[in-house]
């Protein structure tokens, strides 16, 4: 099939940046997008013009990397796909398809479709992690875990960390991202010793990397590849209120930190 694409070029950090228009004949339907972008990078290449920077690895949907917007959907049209999963079949013969990056002021562009997501690392560093010591894996049943939480558990676990959830709100929130991980520590009997500590840091960092407040629009949720629910949010939302008021009682019972609950 033949393509038109408009693609998002943009040299560096704080060059200006403007969408390029190519045309791609040959495109076959078996190709995942990022395979299409492959093509045409190397007929820029045999051009001599400069290919166009994307980020990818896994390319089997668990990295999170391949972040882009696709004629206006954060990974395309597909739902619950990321972009390294989205196939050509789901295109017409002679579509126009303009590609960008996600658009954040939390993710800085750093060239093309490349944007810096390290706001998310630093979101982690601050407490998406159980600093005790595991030492080998334990038997199985030494740590009991209901069913049914420890599968809430792991659908929060299944966040890969893309982004898409920042590009589709409307206010770049990151709360899904941020729910997500907190909830998955947060379910488990492991991650209790620092619930309150955890969520009270990571909610702090995400407000620290400028990223929007949550007002319900649940873009977030509609563009998630990995399907993840807002009812994460509403969890982190009430560990949240409670972390407060454990740093309240902890404080004397003065009320200032409550100021800050996010709703
Ligand atoms: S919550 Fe979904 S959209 Fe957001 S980073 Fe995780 S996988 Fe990506
Ligand atoms: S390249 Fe890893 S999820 Fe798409």
């Amino acid at each position: 099939m033949k393509l038109i694409l408009h693609v998002w070029r943009q040299k560096g950090p704080n060059q200006p940046g403007k969408f390029e228009k190519y045309e791609l004949d040959d495109v076959n339907e078996h190709m995942s997008f990022l395979e299409m972008l492959d093509v045409l990078n190397q007929k820029l290449i045999a051009q001599g013009q400069k290919p166009v920077a994307f980020d990818h690895d896994c390319r089997e949907g668990i990295c999170g990397a391949c972040s882009m917007v696709i004629n206006g959907i954060a990974h395309g049209p597909q739902r619950a796909t990321t972009t390294c999963q989205l196939h050509m079949r789901h295109f017409k013969d002679g579509d126009v398809i303009y590609i960008e990056p996600w658009r954040a002021k939390a993710f800085p562009i750093i060239k093309d479709l490349i944007v810096d997501r390290s706001a998310f690392d630093r979101i982690i560093s601050a407490g998406g992690f159980i600093s005790v010591r595991t030492g080998s894996a334990p038997e199985a049943n030494s740590v009991p875990v209901p069913k049914d939480v420890a599968e809430l558990a792991m659908d929060a676990a299944e966040c890969i960390g893309c982004g898409a959830c920042v590009a589709a709100c409307p206010n770049g929130a990151a709360m899904l991202f941020v729910a997500a991980k907190v909830s998955h520590l947060n379910l488990l009997p492991q991650g209790q010793p620092e619930r309150f500590t955890r969520v009270k840091a990571m909610v702090e960092a995400m407000e620290r990397e400028q990223f929007g407040s949550c007002s319900n629009h649940r873009e977030c949720e509609a563009a998630c590849p990995k399907g993840i629910s807002i009812s994460f949010i509403a969890r982190m939302n009430r560990d949240y209120r409670k972390a407060l008021w454990k740093t309240v009682e902890h404080q004397g019972g003065k009320a200032e930190g409550i100021s800050q609950f996010r709703g």
